[in-house]
C-alpha cells in the first residue's frame, strides 16, 4: 500500500510578485530576514513589480522594511539577504516581462521556483496564465493570499482558473492563522493531553466560543475593507479554521492530506449559517473613514451561531464573534463544560459549582487557562473559580511569526499549513446564506464589545465571555 506523500521538492528560487507592495513590505521582507538569520533562506529572491525602480532602490526598500519591523535587525544578516535580491521591472501584460523572468530563472538554474502572489486577487488569473505562457507553471508552485474569492461561485471560478495552470498540489493558499504557533497548538494540545479527549464532545461540552477582537479600525485600508467586511475578511477563513481545529477528529496519519481530510469533514457536517443566527454591526465613525462609502452597510463586527451536526458535536452551540474597534485586541477560544450538580455533601445547600472553562489565548501572549473549582475558605463546602494559567512564551520560549513559518514551508515544499481547495469552498458554502441575506448592520461605539443585539443569538442563558488577557 502506498501512503500519501504531499511534500514537494524544496524550492531553488523565490519569485515575489508585488515585491514593492504593502504585503511584501509589512510581512514578507521581515519574514525573509528571519529565514536568512536562521539559515533557512538559501535561494535567490526575484522581485517582479510594475514600479520603475532600480535594483539598488529595491534593496534599500527591503532593508527599510526589515528595520521597520525590527529596529535591532542585524546588518550582518541584511547584507547577504540583499545579495539574493533581484528586481524585474515590467508590466504583467507584456510578454517581455515573462520572458525576462524565465531567462532569469534559467540563469539561476531554477527547476522548482515558488511564485508568491503578493498582489490583488484580481491579478491571480493573469499572472498564473502568463507564467504558463512561458512554461514556468511546469517548474514551480504558486502561493496565493486570501481572499480566495468573495463567495462560493467566485471561489469556485478562481480555483478552476488556477487549476487549468497548476495542479492542486502545487497551489499553496495562505491563511496566516494557520501559520500561528498558537493556532497550531490547538491540535497539539487537544491530541497530546489524554485528559481532554474523553470530555471533548457533546456529553461534557456545553458551548464553544471563539472571539477575534481588534481595537483598531480599518487603519487606512478603508477602500479594501469596504468591499469585503468582517465576514469575508476574517470569519470565512481565520475563524472557521480555528473552529475546525477545535472540532476535528484526530488525523489518521502525518501526511498533510489526512489533516485536511479531517477539517473537510468538520465543514461537511457544519450547517450553513442561517441569517437568523447572525448579527452584524458597524462602528460609529466607520462611514467617515477614508475610502469608505458614506452610506456603507458593510459590517465591521459579526457574531454568529454555528452548528456542527456530527456525533461529537450535535446540539452544542458554537458562537463566533469578530470585530474591529472593540474594547480589546484578543483572539480567544473558550470551551465551556457542563455545570456539575450541586455539591451534595454541603449541608448549607450552597450554590452549585461554576462551570469549568478551557480558554485558549491565540493572539499576543498566547497560552491556555483552565478555570477550575476549588474550596472556598471557611466552614462550608462551597467552591469558587480558580484559574490555572500558562503563558506559552514564558514557558516555552519565543516562537516564530506566522509569515516566517509559512514562507519557510512554501520554500521547503510542505503544504500542511496551507488551505486546500475543497476546504476553502466548504467554508464559503457555510457562510453563503448570510452573504445572500445579511440583514441589517447595528451601530456600536468604538471601545465597546459590539452591538447589544449580539446577545440575541445566544441560547440557554449563555453569555459572551470577555477575553481573559
Ligand atoms: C487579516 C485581516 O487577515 O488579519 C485584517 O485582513 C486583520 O483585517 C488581520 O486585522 C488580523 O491578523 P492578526 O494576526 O493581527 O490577528
Amino acid at each position: 500500500m502506498t501512503l500519501p506523500h504531499s511534500d514537494q521538492p524544496a524550492a531553488d528560487a523565490l519569485v515575489l510578485f508585488g515585491a514593492t507592495g504593502d504585503l511584501a513590505k509589512r510581512k514578507l521582507f521581515p519574514a525573509l530576514y528571519q529565514l536568512e538569520r536562521t539559515g533557512l533562506l538559501k535561494v535567490p529572491v526575484i522581485g517582479v513589480a510594475r514600479s520603475d525602480w532600480t535594483d539598488q532602490a529595491f534593496c534599500e526598500h527591503a532593508e527599510e522594511a526589515i528595520v521597520a519591523a525590527d529596529a535591532h535587525a542585524d546588518a550582518a544578516v541584511i547584507g547577504p539577504l540583499k545579495q539574493r535580491l533581484d528586481l524585474i521591472q515590467g508590466d504583467y501584460s507584456h510578454q517581455s516581462t515573462w520572458e525576462e523572468l524565465r531567462d532569469t530563472l534559467d540563469r539561476h538554474g531554477s527547476k522548482h521556483a515558488v511564485y508568491y502572489m503578493a498582489i490583488p486577487p484580481s491579478m491571480f488569473p493573469v499572472v498564473a496564465q502568463q507564467l504558463a505562457s512561458v512554461g514556468l507553471n511546469q517548474r514551480g508552485r504558486i502561493v496565493v493570499e486570501k481572499p480566495f474569492g468573495r463567495d462560493l461561485p467566485s471561489a469556485q471560478e478562481l480555483n478552476q482558473t488556477l487549476a487549468k495552470v497548476f495542479p492542486e498540489e502545487r497551489i499553496f493558499r495562505i491563511d496566516h492563522y494557520l501559520g500561528k504557533e498558537s493556532v497550531e497548538d490547538l491540535l497539539v494540545f487537544r491530541f497530546s493531553n489524554a485528559l481532554l479527549e474523553p470530555v471533548w464532545n457533546r456529553r461534557y461540552v456545553r458551548s464553544v466560543q471563539v472571539t477575534m477582537s481588534e481595537t483598531i479600525g480599518v487603519e487606512g485600508r478603508g477602500s479594501f475593507y469596504d468591499g469585503v467586511g468582517a465576514i469575508r475578511d476574517v470569519l470565512q477563513n481565520h475563524l472557521l479554521q480555528v473552529v475546525a481545529l477545535l472540532a476535528m477528529e484526530p488525523p489518521a496519519g502525518a501526511d498533510s492530506q489526512y489533516l485536511q481530510d479531517e477539517k473537510a469533514k468538520v465543514f461537511a457536517a457544519m450547517r450553513p449559517i442561517e441569517p437568523d443566527d447572525l448579527v452584524r454591526g458597524q462602528y460609529v465613525g466607520y462611514r467617515d473613514e477614508h475610502g469608505v462609502d458614506p452610506n456603507s452597510d458593510v459590517e465591521t463586527f459579526a457574531a454568529c451561531r454555528l452548528e456542527i451536526d456530527s456525533w461529537r458535536w450535535a446540539g452544542v452551540p458554537w458562537y463566533v464573534r469578530v470585530g474591529k474597534g472593540l474594547a480589546e485586541s484578543a483572539t480567544e477560544a473558550v470551551v465551556e463544560f457542563q455545570r456539575p450538580p450541586r455539591l451534595l455533601f454541603d449541608e448549607a445547600g450552597g450554590p452549585p459549582p461554576g462551570r469549568n472553562l478551557v480558554r485558549f489565548r491565540l493572539g499576543k501572549q498566547d497560552g491556555v487557562t483552565f478555570a477550575l473549582q476549588a474550596k472556598t475558605p471557611g466552614p462550608h463546602l462551597d467552591s469558587q473559580e480558580v484559574d490555572i494559567s500558562v503563558d506559552f512564551a514564558a514557558a516555552l520560549g519565543e516562537r516564530s511569526a506566522a509569515y516566517e513559518r509559512l514562507l519557510g514551508d512554501a520554500l521547503a515544499g510542505s503544504p500542511r499549513r496551507f488551505a486546500r481547495q475543497d476546504i476553502v469552498e466548504h467554508t464559503w458554502s457555510v457562510i453563503q446564506p448570510i452573504l445572500d441575506t445579511p440583514g441589517p448592520v447595528h451601530p456600536y461605539f468604538r471601545g465597546s464589545w459590539g452591538p447589544s443585539e449580539a446577545e440575541r443569538i445566544l441560547e440557554n442563558e449563555d453569555t459572551w465571555y470577555e477575553p481573559s488577557s
